[in-house]
């Protein structure tokens, strides 16, 4: 799937750079050149690192719940 439509940059070519390194928004628009035209993946970008750091680092991912706390149902 395409996230930049103006640099042909796809998903997948974005969490193999991600795989290999990179951390920040910065990092992946200097390497593919993205967000430089219309604009308009920088959001799907931003997603995509998120979730990726998420899965790569779980002590990364955002905080929903306090550790031990039990949901209550
Ligand atoms: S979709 Fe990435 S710059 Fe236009």
């Amino acid at each position: 799937m395409y996230i930049c439509i103006c640099h042909a940059v796809t998903k997948r070519q974005l969490l193999t750079a991600i795989d290999n390194g990179a951390r920040t928004m910065r990092e992946l628009r200097q390497q593919f050149d993205l967000c430089n035209s219309c604009g308009k993946c920088g959001p799907d970008i931003r997603c995509t690192l998120a979730e990726a750091m998420a899965r790569a680092e779980p002590s990364q991912a955002p905080v929903t719940e306090t550790p031990g706390e039990v949901a209550s149902v």
